[in-house]
């Protein structure tokens, strides 16, 4: 796009804010009925409410597929690769309408209705699109839980939002090793009696047990329904999915988004940021964003941005460095993917090995590169951008959150110039201010925690089951402003350059976790009194978890004991929440009062043990000196 188009559709959002919307919403989606409402919103505690096209109608499922049978039926919608390169193959839109009209005939002959909750805990498999996109046709809310999350953290998961029906397979398979989806599974669902229903889907061949009367194998199901299920009309205000995110209290929150906001902001961002010039074919790219499906980024640009706008997609359900590190390029260039986005974890991890894995495939096709989930070092952005995208990709950092839907800062190509290390600027519609720990505004260059002042149509609307903790966690800290959980700076030039979360969410490879998740799996070992976890520099995962553990008093220090604890956590709560430090600490440094001062914990972790700070107002300063002495960095 042009400096001067983007320029125009500011200006047009600045004239009539809800025009622009509903043109945007009139043109880019496919009504039942057409809105003749936009946003209608406040973020005040007297009048609390988020509201976009309240009076219109629409089917997700018929926008990213129906929609499209008329002029790409033929067209390929999904392209799956699977762990080992090669495999896979292509569905066309007709294949998916075929396929999901299936999956929603099966969830219905188990008695799944509008509203009712769907788990869906699956490898990167099209049946995992299937699954979700069945789930908006007939009006039900998914809940799509990441493979990787333990049988605890699936269970805590479907309970919350009363689900009596999953969606699983055998296996999985990443890295050439197996994931034992179906066993977690039947564990998790030993303590959530009101699942009725399972739909198994064959991935791996494994010989795995069915239950009789709860199980279903899908390819069984599938052969006994139409192969055609009309799509329910929503209101766009009809929750569409739950997605469990991290926060700094308590257990995960159940993100709720709803139907007509969420996807007009998902078809919006992916057109301006990834798909080609306004009137030429969306066709042309194949994109392929390498999330897990599992997390925001897989649910907004791998399925429903791509699909709702009619583009082809890849679903990968393999690791970067399987076979080997030049995977992503071989693969790229074997399939012809010219859109691609990843995270910097990944960008990192594969610099380190070296530009012969990149270099050694042709990578001509490759026309734009992004990255999202965590801050990019402008090293590994460089990185990117001159070895990968041999200077010739523009390099798309996009800064979002799992509560914003899609993307909300970053360079639209063509028209931001970007500067290695910055998402840039905010792109139609999203209102950033900088405020100081008192939440007063900080104007032109400044450093300080990021809020958004107006809604957009993309913006989570609830917790479910708990609206009380949505004003809570996201709109009392700084009254009338949605609060991030980010730092930020903004330079001269009015550029935004994310600092990493300002709250006790700790960014593991992009994946995020709130330190009490950690602490409350450490403190449910037997031999474990207390526990305080923070995040430590990591080179490859950007952010580490350094835990803290003070152990009961008839319990020993051992390293055999160090290494059980941390495998402890990762059998609790999943492979990425294992600790990669662990201290002893005979004490925590408290104040009187008994709060745990985390800052002195994080300096200590983080290597600073100099810069702890004043200490005088704890109950016993002695503490910080053991800390600092055992120090694990
Ligand atoms: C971080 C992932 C810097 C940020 C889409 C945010 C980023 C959290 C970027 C949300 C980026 C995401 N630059 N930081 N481009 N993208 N983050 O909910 O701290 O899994 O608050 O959503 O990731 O993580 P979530």
């Amino acid at each position: 796009m042009t400096p001067t188009k983007l320029q125009a559709m500011h200006d047009a959002l600045a004239k009539d804010e809800d025009g622009f919307w509903l043109d945007q919403a009139r043109s880019r989606l496919d009504w039942i009925e057409e809105p003749n409402e936009a946003g209608d919103w406040s973020f005040d505690a007297n009048d609390f409410h988020i509201r976009w096209f309240a009076d219109g109608k629409l089917n997700l499922s018929a926008n990213c597929i129906d929609r499209h049978l008329d002029t790409r039926g033929g067209q390929t919608a999904i392209v799956f690769e699977g762990d080992e390169p090669g495999e896979g193959y292509e569905l066309s839109y007709r294949d998916l309408h075929a396929e999901v009209c299936r999956f929603a005939n099966v969830l219905k002959s188990r008695g799944v209705a509008k509203g009712d909750r769907v788990t869906i805990y699956m490898p990167m498999i099209p049946e995992a699109a299937f699954a979700m996109l069945a789930c908006a046709r007939i009006g039900a809310v998914h809940s799509v839980v990441f493979g990787g999350f333990s049988p605890d953290s699936l269970a805590g998961r479907i309970r919350d939002c009363e689900s009596s029906v999953l969606v699983t397979a055998d296996g999985g398979r990443r890295g050439g090793k197996s994931i034992p989806l179906k066993a977690n599974a039947d564990t998790a669902l030993e303590s959530c009696p009101d699942v009725h229903s399972v739909i198994l889907v064959r991935r791996t061949g494994d010989d795995v047990p069915v239950v009789e009367g709860r199980d279903v194998w899908w390819h069984d199901a599938r052969e006994s329904v139409d192969a055609d299920c009309p799509p329910e009309p929503m209101a766009a205000e009809d929750p569409l999915f739950i997605l469990y995110t991290s926060g700094s209290t308590g257990k995960p929150k159940g993100v709720l988004h709803t139907t007509g906001g969420y996807l007009l902001w998902v078809t919006f961002t992916y057109r301006l940021l990834f798909g080609p010039e306004e009137g030429q074919d969306v066709a042309e790219d194949l994109f392929w964003c390498t999330a897990d499906v599992g997390w925001i980024t897989g649910h907004s640009y791998v399925v429903y941005g791509p699909l709702s706008n009619g583009a082809r997609t890849v679903m990968f359900d393999g690791v970067p460095n399987y076979p080997d590190p030049g995977r992503f390029w071989e693969t790229s260039h074997r399939l012809g993917v010219s859109v691609f986005y990843t995270a910097p974890t990944a960008i990192r991890a594969l610099m380190r090995e070296g530009d012969d894995w990149v270099t050694q495939h042709d990578r001509s096709q490759l026309r734009l590169l992004g990255t999202v989930g965590e801050p990019i070092n402008p090293e590994a952005w460089k990185w990117y951008s001159t070895v990968v995208g041999e200077g010739r990709c523009p390099v798309v950092d996009t800064w979002w959150q799992t509560e914003t839907g899609g993307t909300m800062i970053a360079p639209v190509p063509g028209a931001v110039e970007t500067k290695p290390g910055s998402a840039t600027r905010p792109l139609p519609g999203v209102r950033p201010q900088l405020v100081d720990a008192e939440g007063g505004e900080l104007d032109g260059a400044a450093e300080g925690n990021l809020c958004l002042t107006a809604s957009w149509p993309g913006q989570m609307r609830t917790v479910y089951g708990d609206h009380e903790r949505f004003f809570q966690t996201y709109f009392s800290t700084y009254p009338g402003r949605y609060f991030t959980g980010d730092g930020c700076r903004r330079d001269e030039d009015g550029y935004y350059w994310i600092t990493g979360r300002v709250d006790d969410v700790i960014n593991v490879s992009g994946h995020r976790m709130g330190t009490a998740e950690v602490e409350s799996a450490l403190v449910a070992h037997p031999n474990v009194a207390e526990a305080a976890v923070v995040g430590m520099p990591h080179e490859i995962k950007g952010q580490g978890i350094y835990a803290y553990v003070t152990l009961n008093a008839d319990a020993a220090e051992s390293d055999e004991l160090r290494e059980e604890l941390r495998q402890w956590v990762r059998k609790e709560i999943g492979p990425i929440a294992t600790p990669d430090a662990l201290q002893f600490a005979p004490a925590l440094p408290k104040t009187r009062s008994g709060k745990i001062m985390r800052r002195i914990l994080r300096k200590i972790a983080e290597g600073q043990p100099d810069q702890v700070g004043d200490v005088s107002t704890l109950a016993d300063p002695a503490v910080v000196e053991d800390l600092k002495k055992n120090a694990l960095v």
